[in-house]
């Protein structure tokens, strides 16, 4: 590791090699059951160093000593390392695609189903963000169709923290820029300096902490949103990802990426573009 000094003798930036990510990466397995080496180093790295900074640390053995000894900066490390960075209707024209395209013809193929039922999963949910954006357009533009198709949403995350302010429905102003007045009004309350949902929303959104790796444990979907959470794993992760997204779609059932993600492989195969610039895909049956 090369720590580059700034004048008050504090390492203004570290360039930590293999060896050392290895050794953070084998205490987070054991202290954590978290995995390293599913992500992308290069991105690993750069935010260790961030939690290095900011605990005045000069290099890894020390850093590694504090993880050892200090609970609360494990904690601390992994949520740095899995970035929990979402916002209300995050790209307002993949909402706006889903509600002209995309519901239509899924509540349409659910209501010819017997079981009627439409299964909606946001994968790295973050603080609920998503889950409850989705839950707002239905409540506002498919009221029709929620009294005849059992809708069922659910959030997964790996970070208990997160999902805590996914349970709790409760905002500070940031996560909001791409809420319309109308429905702020409509769906947010104010708490002092924040905002919290209204029990009718909230309560269309299930929450569970999961890890992203866990394929295993998929449930059967009928649109998968997994937005800006891929791109932090290595390809071959990404490929086994999306691998197991498609087992638990039906044919015909959607995928949704963020806008720096695409898919990888031999996945490509399995899933046809519906709406690219949205990175919108359908499953090939
Ligand atoms: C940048 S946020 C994306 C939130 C939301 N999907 C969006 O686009 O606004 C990435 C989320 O992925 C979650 N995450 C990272 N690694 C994960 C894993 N192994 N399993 C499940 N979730 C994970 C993080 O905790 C974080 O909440």
């Amino acid at each position: 590791m090369v720590p580059v000094f700034g004048t008050s003798r504090s390492p203004l930036a570290y360039e930590i090699d293999d060896r050392e990510l290895a050794e953070i990466g084998a205490i987070l397995s054991e202290k954590r059951c978290f995995s390293l080496t599913d992500y992308k180093s290069a991105c690993m790295k750069r935010r260790i160093a961030i939690r290095m900074r900011a605990t005045h640390c000069r290099d890894t053995d020390e850093y590694c000593r504090l993880l050892q000894q200090k609970e609360e900066e494990l904690e601390l490390l992994q949520k740095t390392l899995t970035i929990h960075v979402s916002q209300f209707f995050r790209n307002p024209s993949l909402f706006h695609k889903m509600r002209l395209q995309v519901f239509p013809e899924l509540f349409a193929m659910a209501e010819l189903r017997a079981d009627s039922t439409l299964r909606i999963w946001c994968l790295g949910c973050a603080g609920g963000e998503e889950p409850y954006s989705l839950a707002i357009l239905l409540r506002e533009h498919f009221s029709r169709e929620l009294k005849q198709v059992e809708t069922v949403i659910l959030g997964t995350d790996i970070d208990a923290g997160t999902l805590a302010t996914a349970h709790e429905g409760e905002y500070a102003a940031d996560r909001l820029k791409e809420v319309s007045p109308l429905f702020m009004k409509r769906y947010f309350r104010p708490q002092g300096e924040r905002f919290r949902l209204i029990p009718e929303i909230r309560d269309m959104v299930t929450f569970s902490q999961d890890n992203i790796t866990s394929i295993e444990r998929y449930r059967a979907s009928d649109v998968v949103l997994c937005r800006n959470t891929l791109i932090y794993f290595a390809r071959p992760e990404q490929e086994r990802i999306l691998n197991g997204i498609a087992d638990v779609l039906p044919s015909k059932g959607v995928l949704v990426l963020g806008k720096s993600e695409t898919l990888v492989g031999k996945t490509r195969k399995r899933f046809t573009p519906f709406c690219p610039l949205e990175r919108i895909y359908r499953k090939i049956a």
